[in-house]
């Protein structure tokens, strides 16, 4: 597939059109930010760590019929992924208080939660991606109810999915953030899964292994990258 030209570049991928209309070459950066790009960085190699775990659980994911962007990957840096018309919501799965939860209700870090929540957010970095719900998500026709209803589903269903796989490496997820798509009339899954989007903490010894390692100046990203990378490759 011939790579065309640049349509889009976000903080963290770059895409790029193909000599299909279908299709779009999605290219991962090492750029990090946080706090909706208020801090800046780079993370070296990230792009390359996070084109091969997202390769990695997008093929998991579509083996158990999660419907998914990814088509194949095509070098160290880039996927061949189906063109969406993405659906500008972020929905964040929590299994156990951090961030920004923490922060807003004031819980203590750690904390179980005795189900998973999930929240949906406005992807506005200017408006720095509020918390919004199914209401606002109608109401404002960002997505239909159809459409709410089928992300949800897919949406607990990867919860259970990479819960599962994850804890067989060790680690424990926390939380992450999916993103949608509309693909000929069907909602996919898009984006990436990647310790930018995931929180992974390990087993026994609670090590962050993801980017609050970035957020936090924690030292050791790139290692925290390169291990999950090497796990999730097992
Ligand atoms: P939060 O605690 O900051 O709301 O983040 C929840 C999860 O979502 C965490 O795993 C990081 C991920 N996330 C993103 O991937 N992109 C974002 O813009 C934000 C705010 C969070
Ligand atoms: N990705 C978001 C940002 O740019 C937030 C985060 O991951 O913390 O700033």
């Amino acid at each position: 597939m011939e790579k065309g030209k640049q349509i889009y570049e976000g903080k963290a991928k770059i895409l790029y059109e193909t000599d299909s209309p279908d299709y779009l070459i999605q290219y991962f950066k090492d750029d990090a930010t946080a706090f909706n790009a208020k801090k800046r960085g780079t993370i070296q190699d990230k792009g390359i760590f996070n084109n091969k775990i997202s390769t990695k659980i997008f093929e998991y994911l579509e083996a158990e019929g999660i419907p998914t962007h990814y088509e194949k990957t095509l070098n160290d840096r880039e996927m061949l992924v189906k063109r969406v018309e993405i659906v500008p919501i972020e929905v964040i799965i929590r299994n156990v208080a951090a961030g920004s939860l923490c922060r807003l209700l004031k819980l203590e870090e750690g904390l179980k939660l005795s189900e998973p929540i999930l929240d949906f957010c406005y992807k506005k970095d200017e408006l720095d991606d509020p918390l919004v719900s199914e209401y606002h998500v109608r109401a404002l026709g960002w997505a239909t109810d159809e459409e709410i209803q089928e992300i949800k589903k897919y949406t607990f269903k990867v919860n259970e999915l990479m819960t599962k796989f994850f804890l067989a490496v060790n680690l424990d997820l926390i939380d992450f953030k999916l993103e949608f798509g509309r693909f000929k009339g069907k909602i996919i899954l898009a984006d990436e899964m990647s310790p930018d989007t995931c929180r992974l903490w390990e087993v026994g010894t609670g090590k962050k292994m993801d980017k609050d390692r970035f957020r936090r100046d924690m030292g050791n990203v790139e290692e925290a990258y390169q291990e999950v990378l090497s796990r999730v490759s097992k």
